[in-house]
């Protein structure tokens, strides 16, 4: 819970109590300005934690921004004033609560709270636009009496309210797509040249496991095929495990699940060519060229793809330094996907081993969306999401054939 400085911070303190009895583990946060409109201890015995608000403490230890962004499972921001609603969407970073802020890898909600003619303001407006656009939730503000007296819009939402949105965010995310299957790869493949040497990619897993953990937390049983060198945690009760080697291997535990699964996810980069024979024997130095000779690795998306049933979602990916669109749409009718994910090494932050991503989604029916620069596990939530919706519109299809 990150409190700024607006009057509406006292209300904070009944929604800090809500979320306790609720059995919230709750962590508050206030920006400098935020202390002289709510005592920190008072949100202290509330949330039974202790309370932040500074970089540094009085005894010369500091308080690791990092670890308080990376421990929770939502922040929420209220009230969001319009000078912290300027921070976040221009990156000035001048407090403990900001810095979180931008650390953070999980979702956030704000709850923008001032007087109505700034709430007005265009510049306040693109602001929260913008927010919205980077994937930032909006608890939108009431209409009502403002602290200056005047009747209007930007009134923060009470706290009831904000409860409540935080209460259904967790309840949808866990039951969304309870009872569903998932088949997701992720990682490289190392294809064997002989005992000792291999052919592989800089694939590192990370936006696989992070897609893992996502259909995970949505109460999705997710089986994830790890190619080697898969070093994330992917430890979940929702979560089985299955570490494979070469393309053939992934292809066979693929094929092994397929038949069980509602929705794959085919995150993995999966080696195109493999050596065509392995050699028994470490290969010796010889001459000064040695010729490799080397044959097409089964493509798992295409082959599940041709026996692909009508309630199965399919999502690819693909990595393109040219042609990126026209490949991305070749690629979502040869594979039968019902989405396929472009990520571009042109783009920065994008690609092998990063903690980000930048993509850009392609439907069937030549529909697109393009997506910031956001952490792969936000990207793998909204993948989740886009799973959701493809699911639904499955069932309406069904329903109409009927
Ligand atoms: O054709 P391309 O390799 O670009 O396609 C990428 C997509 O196909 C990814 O989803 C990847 O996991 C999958 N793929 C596969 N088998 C291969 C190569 C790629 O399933 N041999």
């Amino acid at each position: 819970m990150a409190i700024s400085g607006g009057i509406a911070a006292y209300k904070c303190c009944n929604l800090v109590r809500l979320l306790v009895k609720e059995g919230a583990s709750v962590q508050v946060i206030l920006s400098p300005d935020a202390t002289k409109f709510v005592s920190p201890l008072t949100l202290s015995v509330l949330s039974k934690n202790t309370v932040l608000s500074q970089f540094y403490n009085a005894d010369d230890t500091w308080n690791n921004h990092v670890e308080l962004a990376l421990q929770n499972d939502l922040i929420v921001i209220a009230p969001a004033t319009a000078n912290t609603i300027g921070k976040m969407a221009h990156g000035i970073c001048d407090n403990l609560l900001m810095a979180t802020y931008f650390s953070a890898k999980c979702p956030i909600m704000f709850a923008p709270a001032m007087d109505l003619d700034m709430y007005a303001h265009p510049t306040i407006q693109e602001n929260i636009r913008k927010l919205q656009k980077q994937g930032n939730i909006l608890i939108p503000s009431g209409y009502g009496e403002l602290a200056s007296g005047l009747v209007g819009l930007g009134r923060m939402a009470e706290p009831e309210i904000i409860f409540d949105t935080i209460a259904s965010y967790f309840t949808n995310q866990s039951t969304a797509l309870q009872n569903k299957k998932v088949l997701v790869t992720a990682g490289p493949t190392y294809e064997a040249i002989d005992p000792v040497r291999f052919i592989g990619n800089h694939s590192s897993g990370k936006m696989g496991t992070a897609i893992a953990h996502s259909f995970a937390k949505s109460g999705a049983e997710v089986v994830l095929v790890c190619g080697p060198g898969v070093q994330q945690n992917t430890s979940h009760n929702n979560i089985s495990r299955i570490d494979v080697m070469s393309a053939e291997d992934m292809l066979h535990v693929c094929k092994q699940h397929i038949g069980k699964t509602d929705i794959l996810v085919m995150s993995a980069a999966v080696a195109d060519y493999r050596p065509a024979n392995k050699a028994t024997q470490k290969i010796k130095k010889k001459d000064n060229v040695l010729t490799l000779n080397l044959v097409k690795n089964p493509d798992i998306l295409s082959y599940l793809g041709e026996a692909k049933k009508e309630h199965q979602i399919f999502i690819g990916f693909a990595l393109e330094t040219r042609n990126e669109k026209s490949n991305a749409q070749e690629k979502l009718k040869r594979k039968n996907c019902d989405l396929i994910v472009l990520n571009s090494l042109n783009d920065k932050g994008a690609g092998f081993g990063t903690d980000t991503n930048k993509v850009t989604l392609f439907f069937k029916g030549k529909k697109s969306k393009e997506l910031p620069l956001m952490s792969k596990q936000k990207l793998a939530d909204e993948l989740v999401q886009e799973s959701v919706k493809l699911l639904s519109t499955r069932k309406v299809t069904k329903e109409k054939k009927r």
